[in-house]
């Protein structure tokens, strides 16, 4: 995907670790969505905590993406990298009033609430402003799914959406109460990094059904359904979604309607066109353990601590070494004081050494986004390459960045 001689020139110029996209896989990925969308009214929202790099925005921008945002923080980032705000779609269970405020007055398209609650203080919110604004409900459509259970949304006990019931009240509600408020949309989220097609067709289905159901009623608003985002990404041993048998099954379950498709997908975007790449430091025995220590840890890289995700690891521009039976087992892991911390267990590597450059696969979403400072270690670097050229899109954090606003001398009151 990355040539070793460019990855190898990134790393002269910026060190390690950092993150490496390729701007051409993201375009790549985002086609085969577009071409299994063609023939239905459809629009990406791409979501934009996957990775929410002003530069990652604006080349889905370019792509003609709008974006899924779920914090006033991320709609910043969307404005100032040129996003429309009518292409802007707000989820979330916890946004704040000044949040819904701030959305309103930026003129975001939809705002999927989740609670009554927040209906009711999205109709106060706009009433005050004196503005009309357009809602969307996302139901829980208690759905099970296979993937990582922190990272189900769908089922029955999570936190997110409301049931089916809940938001037929909630549109009757809103009818009597709230004339500023206009409902255009339905939608779910079933969870990420689902490979099946199954849940996403009783899941549109349901939507169609509640629509079919509230127009009848005499709800004459509606204009979209959204089905979320989710779609599984091949990561070495799991199985990405077919786009085109998925999209496929979602424009028979929509046909009749005239109702307009979103998705939300970050990882299926971004996920495979990203890698981190960090230099070995040492290598070690423990115990019966080949060990590898990187200059990367779980702070700059979470999903296999957090989730327990095995993300292909190669030593850069030795893919082959494994067919050359130079292979050994070893456990690579971060300078984090952590036995938590590592980035894959039970890796067959090349021949490694000190100093050797390894990229971990699969970064490009939830990576960066996911970093931290933990144990006052700066983020990394992170660098767009894109025909034979790269640029850094974020340079990397300083020492002096890390203890920024805290006080020196205390100022009681
Ligand atoms: N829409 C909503 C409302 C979401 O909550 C999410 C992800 C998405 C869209 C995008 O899902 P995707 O297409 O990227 O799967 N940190 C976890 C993933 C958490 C996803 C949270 N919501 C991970 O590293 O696997």
């Amino acid at each position: 995907m990355i040539e070793r001689e460019l990855t190898e020139r990134i790393v002269r110029e910026v060190g390690t670790p950092t993150y490496i996209y390729s701007a051409d896989r993201v375009r790549s990925q985002f086609a085969i969505l577009e071409k299994s969308l063609t023939g239905i009214p459809h629009k990406i929202h791409y979501s934009a905590k996957a990775n929410s790099n002003r530069s990652i925005l604006e080349l889905m921008r370019s792509l003609g993406a709008g974006a899924d945002i779920v914090s006033a923080g991320e709609l910043h980032r969307c404005i100032r990298a040129g996003m429309d705000p009518t292409e802007i779609v707000f989820s979330g269970v916890g946004k704040t009033r000044a949040e819904l405020e701030y959305a309103i007055v930026s003129g975001v398209g939809l705002i999927n609430v989740e609670s009554f609650g927040e209906l009711k203080g999205l109709a106060e919110t706009a009433k005050r402003l004196n503005t009309k604004t357009s809602l969307g409900i996302r139901i829980n459509p208690n759905l099970a799914t296979d993937t990582h259970p922190y990272i189900q949304t769908g089922h029955g006990s999570a936190k997110f959406g409301v049931s089916r019931d809940d938001a037929k009240e909630m549109v009757a509600w809103l009818r009597e109460n709230a004339e500023e408020l206009d409902l255009i949309s339905l939608g779910v989220h079933l969870g990420s990094q689902i490979a099946r097609v199954e849940p996403y067709k009783q899941a549109m289905r349901l939507l169609v059904d509640l629509a079919a159901e509230l127009t009848a009623s005499g709800v004459d608003t509606l204009q979209s359904l959204d089905l979320g985002g989710g779609l599984a990404i091949d990561y070495g041993e799991t199985q990405a979604i077919d786009a085109e048998s998925l999209f496929g099954v979602v424009k028979g379950e929509l046909a009749g309607t005239d109702l307009t498709l979103l998705i939300e997908p970050g990882r299926f975007l971004l996920g495979n066109a990203g890698l981190l790449v960090m230099t070995v430091l040492y290598t070690k025995r423990a115990g019966s353990r080949n060990v590898v220590v990187v200059d990367a840890g779980m702070n700059d890289f979470i999903r296999p601590s957090l989730y327990g995700a095995k993300h292909r690891i190669e030593v850069v521009g030795d893919e082959a070494a494994r067919e050359k039976g130079t292979s050994t087992i070893v456990d690579v892991v971060g300078p984090v004081c952590e036995t938590g911390d590592y980035l894959g267990q039970e890796v067959r590597l090349g021949a490694v050494e000190e100093g050797a450059l390894l990229a971990v696969h699969g970064a490009g979403a939830y990576g960066f986004s996911m970093s931290s400072t933990y144990n006052s270690r700066p983020r990394p670097c992170e660098v767009l390459v894109e025909q034979g050229k790269f640029a850094v899109i974020r340079e990397r954090e300083k020492i002096e960045d890390l203890a920024r606003g805290e006080a020196a001398e205390l100022n009681w009151r």
